[in-house]
């Protein structure tokens, strides 16, 4: 689609006697009677003191006739322009069956480095379920960056320093089991946990005595380090059991702790810089606040450091590290103040590369509940998606020789990862099983779907033709030519995902193409001469290499995505 629309703006913009760029960011994809590409003219209406009706009309006459154009016309005061299709298959098709797993690739992003902090839970408790959302996002968010040629690096900024361990440990000193941990692992933690912080609650002592075990654990103490250890060991475990169910893997995993031993420095930077001053006893960073706005705080009266802290430091750090383009953080809207305040803060110390980072924030998950009302452990979801699509697929249908086990999985998994990635991610959402695993709406499996039946089509038919072997003109039904434009947004839709830091534009480009893989499927049932294995070889060649090009580009989307495509289903 690229190519039209640089066609399209570049003799627009040579009849209009404007700038490329601005004609560019004037387009749109009109609804599809009204073509391909449409450009309002409105915007030139008052400097041209011409109606914008008259200025398309005009704009019409001047570009005249364009190869890649069936025709351009003016209606109202949109300028249209539609793709002739017999070039557009001729082009587009070969194009994709060529690239292959490069397709939607590009080199946009050569030479840049994105930062991405995402996942980051924090240790001694099992993944939640509301742990799935920064994971994913952050995940496509990485894979789509890495497909426009950025060099990503992906980063776990692990909750693992504060005054909970010290809690943690100091539970563990006085009412801990090292059998029953070993045994229990992260469940036996997060007893330990709210044990721990009941015990906080009930006796000061207690508490006072889980500060001074984190200050210790801050002065590197080693009992108390190998505690932290023991506890951060079990956790990453843990962790990474969910993260290679989910597919997902991370450049650095570089906690909290990581910054342990610079935050006196970063302190004194802060210092020195924009300054820090004295609040209730806490020190904060000295800068402007709202009014009622809580300060940022660097050390507590106890003199121990806090999250902000740590984000500076580690802030500071990736910088000098990876020199980023985009620094971002996918993290929950909750968090929102943080991480203005730390833009801020970096900000009035003279960073000014804090405007490349930005907080990637997303909406809650309405409808997750417990039997007890708690919060839902990740892998409890991933096993009940993969029970429910196993259900659905042995209901479905016997022994097709697939395995069952992986593609319950995939299915599964990847129905509950698409259906959070596919709403803009700053939205709410409620989850519904219902919808997740329902074949004909706007879902990861329907995508999959379409995909397996693409994959299954290709082995039946004697697999996809050699590029020589098809007559692409041949591929005149309006199905076949809507089917192919959807396909060629594809590439738009990974650049825009990466502009606007939003995976769903992708997800809604890969579900267009499912949608119209589908209505090709439903013509070719109602009128047999649409079908793709159709008696006439030639005509079979040419439908299989259309249907080689959509397994393709269902496969890039849904991959870049994180969401497996597997053959068969
Ligand atoms: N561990 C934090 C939490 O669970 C999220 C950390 C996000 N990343 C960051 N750089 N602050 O709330």
């Amino acid at each position: 689609m690229k190519r039209y629309e640089n066609a399209f703006t570049e003799v627009v913009a040579r009849a209009a006697g404007r700038d490329e760029a601005q004609i560019r960011s004037l387009l749109k994809i009109p609804e599809a009677q009204r073509g391909d590409l449409s450009l309002p003219c409105f915007p030139f209406a008052k400097e041209m003191k011409k109606s914008p009706a008259a200025i398309a009309a005009d704009l019409q006459v001047a570009v005249g006739d364009h190869p890649l154009f069936e025709k351009i016309e003016a209606v109202g005061p949109y300028l249209n322009a539609f793709i002739e299709p017999e070039g557009l298959m001729s082009t587009l098709i070969p194009e994709i069956r060529e690239a292959q797993d490069r397709f939607a690739t590009s080199d946009v992003g050569k030479g840049k480095e994105v930062v991405i902090d995402f996942s980051s839970p924090n240790i001694a408790k099992p993944l939640g379920f509301h742990h799935l959302r920064s994971t994913m996002i952050g995940n496509a968010l990485g894979r789509i960056h890495r497909a426009l040629g950025y060099r990503v690096q992906g980063i776990n900024f692990l909750g693992d320093w504060g005054k909970t361990f010290g809690l943690l440990a100091e539970a563990f000193v006085r009412f801990g089991d090292r059998s029953a941990l070993d045994e229990g692992g992260i469940s036996y933690l997060l007893e330990l946990y709210i044990k721990a912080n009941a015990a906080a609650q009930e006796d000061e002592s207690f508490d006072e005595a889980a500060r001074l075990m984190f200050k210790n654990q801050e002065a590197g103490e080693p009992r108390a380090m190998d505690l932290w250890r023991l506890f951060r060991g079990i956790s990453l475990a843990e962790f990474q059991k969910v993260y290679d169910r989910l597919d997902v893997s991370f450049e650095f995993f570089e906690g909290e702790s990581h910054y342990r031993d610079v935050l006196d420095e970063v302190v004194a930077r802060v210092e020195s810089t924009c300054g820090t001053r004295e609040d209730q006893g806490a020190l904060v960073v000295d800068m402007e606040y709202a009014k009622d706005e809580p300060p940022m705080m660097l050390r507590k009266s106890d003199g121990t450091t806090l999250y902000a802290t740590r984000d500076i430091a580690a802030a500071m750090d990736r910088w000098e590290r990876f020199r980023f383009a985009k620094s971002l953080y996918v993290v929950g809207v909750e968090q929102k103040r943080h991480f203005n305040q730390l833009k801020r803060a970096l900000g009035a110390m003279g960073q000014e590369w804090e405007e490349r980072m930005t907080h990637v924030y997303f909406g809650r998950v309405a409808g997750m509940s417990t039997r007890k009302g708690n919060v839902v452990f990740l892998t409890e979801v991933l096993d009940e998606a993969t029970d429910r699509a196993r259900a659905k697929m042995r209901q479905d249908d016997g022994d097709r020789g697939i395995d069952i086990e992986k593609v319950a999985q995939q299915v599964g998994i990847g129905g509950v990862v698409f259906f959070d990635l596919k709403n803009l991610r700053t939205s709410d959402y409620s989850f519904d099983w219902e919808e997740i695993l329902n074949t004909k709406g706007f879902t990861g499996i329907c995508v999959q779907y379409a995909h397996a039946r693409c994959c299954s089509i290709l082995s039946k038919g004697g697999g996809a033709p050699s590029a020589g072997e098809t007559d692409l003109g041949l591929l005149r039904a309006s199905e076949e030519i809507a089917l192919v434009k959807e396909l060629g947004r594809i590439p738009g839709a990974v650049e825009a995902a990466a502009a606007d830091l939003e995976p769903s534009r992708l997800a809604r480009a890969v579900y267009d193409v499912a949608r119209e893989w589908n209505r090709y499927q439903q013509s070719g049932n109602a009128d047999r001469s649409l079908r793709i294995l159709v008696e006439d070889e030639s005509v079979k060649k040419a439908r299989l290499a259309l249907v080689d090009a959509v397994r393709i580009g269902l496969e890039t989307g849904l991959k870049l995505l994180g969401v497996s495509a597997p053959q068969a289903m």
